[in-house]
């Protein structure tokens, strides 16, 4: 047999950590990381918080499962906390960015369906990542991720990112809504432009078509604000939220407008694990720390002094890198060939864990409290890479 005990489906590589401390990663032979990746935007608050690991103790210790038929102080307390906080009326809690995704489609759905509209098809945009389940793939145009799975499920519609005018001709009779990252992340840390985002908001109004953000990487403080919507000046219908949202617990939620959710009523959904005592403990603890503005301009500050740090580092390399975008500590550094080779570098000769995305990108997602040292860590690393990477012609 050559088969891993594993599913060998990641290409993994030898890094293995073993323990955390804030926002480094400690491997089983000794070798220490910054973590600018974060489980890919997953430890939010870094490895071993402090709050966050006490709630998740205690909580374990009390009650770790029950099921969803009983009433949920916990759950309600958290529920409450994200309407509280955010566009939403009601949430659905699961265990992943994907099964989040599944919930909102279908949620928009059961909102046409419930009316006895035959509406279903979601019109989805070009290098988006929703997940890796059957619809989650389906709703993405990306052939490396359907390929042996077929057939896709039917009702996604694909256009081009950022393009308002090829969303607006892709609209028909069966149009349910949009589905969209509002950054994508695996895309390769893409921002929708202003017009884009108003313009699906403006559509959906017009159409009567559910509007359904993705915001399982860029939400959840990322980009400085508690959900990237806000940098938009708009508010989705449905919205999918996991990954920073439990801090490195599995959790997701699917959020949604009293309207949006009117299909789904007792009975059209359920999850045996989803929005458990434990998991709400964790996602309780995460909201304790982010929810405020305090922490929201911390990152904002701390983003844009690394985006001044990378912008003056990069120009030192053009033969290796051509720009950045994105927001707060969301940022991907354009690189001018292939990103995989150069992360693997970093990591294995430079103790710096970043992550590759789509169109040559290098995702730079570190924990959102980091302070100024990191950052200079974080160019000393990222420096010493370049230069012994390409040999120095800065
Ligand atoms: C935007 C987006 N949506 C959905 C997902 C899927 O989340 P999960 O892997 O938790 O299912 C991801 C994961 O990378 C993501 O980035």
């Amino acid at each position: 047999m050559t088969i891993t005990p594993l599913m060998p489906v990641y290409p993994r590589c030898g890094f293995r950590p073993v323990r955390g401390e804030g926002a480094w990663l400690i491997s089983e032979d000794g070798r220490r990381a910054l973590d600018f990746a974060s489980g890919i935007a997953v430890n939010i608050l870094g490895h071993g918080h402090p709050h966050l690991t006490k709630a998740i103790q205690d909580q374990a210790a009390t009650l770790m499962h029950v099921s969803n038929l009983y009433g949920s102080p916990q759950g309600e307390k958290f529920a409450q906390r994200l309407v509280d906080t955010t566009f939403a009326d009601t949430v659905f809690f699961t265990n992943s960015g994907a099964e989040a995704v599944e919930c909102a489609i279908k949620t928009a759905r059961a909102y046409h369906q419930s009316q006895g509209s035959e509406r279903f098809e979601i019109i989805t945009f070009k290098n988006a990542f929703h997940g890796r389940t059957m619809a989650t793939i389906s709703a993405s145009n990306q052939e490396k991720m359907h390929k042996g799975f077929a057939p896709l499920l039917d009702g996604f519609k694909y256009v081009e990112f950022d393009d308002l005018e090829g969303a607006k001709a892709a609209i028909g009779p069966q149009t349910a809504g949009f589905l969209v990252e509002p950054i994508q992340g695996e895309g390769g840390v893409r921002p929708a432009s202003d017009a884009f985002m108003k313009g699906l908001r403006d559509l959906a109004d017009e159409h009567d078509l559910m509007l359904i953000l993705d915001e399982v990487q860029c939400g959840v403080a990322r980009t400085g604000a508690l959900y990237a919507y806000e940098l938009y000046g708009i508010k989705p219908d449905i919205m999918a939220s996991a990954k920073g949202i439990g801090g490195g617990f599995p959790l997701g939620a699917c959020l949604a407008t009293e309207k949006a959710a009117r299909g789904m009523v007792a009975g059209t959904h359920g999850s045996t694990y989803g929005g458990n005592p434990l998991a709400m403990a964790a996602g309780n603890a995460v909201w304790d720390i982010v929810a405020n503005d305090e922490f929201l301009e911390h990152v904002g500050d701390i983003g844009g002094k690394l985006r001044s740090a990378i912008e003056q580092f990069i120009g030192n390399y053009p033969n290796l890198f051509t720009g950045i975008r994105g927001h707060g500590l969301m940022l991907g550094i354009t690189m001018t060939d292939e990103t995989r080779a150069f992360v693997a570098h970093l990591r294995d000769n430079h103790g710096l864990l970043t992550v590759a995305a789509g169109d040559n990108t290098l995702r730079v997602l570190p924990p959102l409290n980091i302070d100024e040292s990191h950052i200079s860590t974080f160019i000393e690393k990222l420096s010493a890479g370049a230069a012994d990477y390409q040999g120095t012609d800065s």
